[in-house]
């Protein structure tokens, strides 16, 4: 492959800045805290939209909040995982 053609190639697998997850809806269960919620805000942060599922409605709700006041896309829809 020509080093030209390589070069078109990556540059058609990047999204910056979009981010690696645009366009995809992620749904995070357990992530009204701890590594749910770590995980809920980085895959905010790689472009997707994030339904933070929690079985604690408040705490699932406040990291939604916290994902939209930092530029990102999130819904809270609490719910019992088990
Ligand atoms: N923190 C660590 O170092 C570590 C290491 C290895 C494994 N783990 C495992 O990873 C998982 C998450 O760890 P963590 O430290 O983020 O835990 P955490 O207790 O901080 O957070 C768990 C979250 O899940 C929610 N939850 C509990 N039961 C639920 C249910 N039935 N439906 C929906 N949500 C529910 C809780 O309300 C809480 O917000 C746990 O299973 C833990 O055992 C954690």
């Amino acid at each position: 492959m020509a080093p030209s053609d390589r070069a078109g190639q990556i540059a058609a697998h990047l999204n910056y800045p979009k981010g690696m997850l645009n366009g995809q809806v992620a749904i995070v269960t357990g992530s009204g805290q701890g590594i749910g919620a770590e995980t809920a805000r980085l895959f905010a942060n790689e472009g997707a939209w994030v339904v933070v599922s929690d079985i604690d409605a408040e705490k699932g709700q406040k990291v939604a909040d916290s994902i939209n006041a930092s530029g990102g896309k999130a819904i809270s829809i609490p719910g019992d995982i088990q």
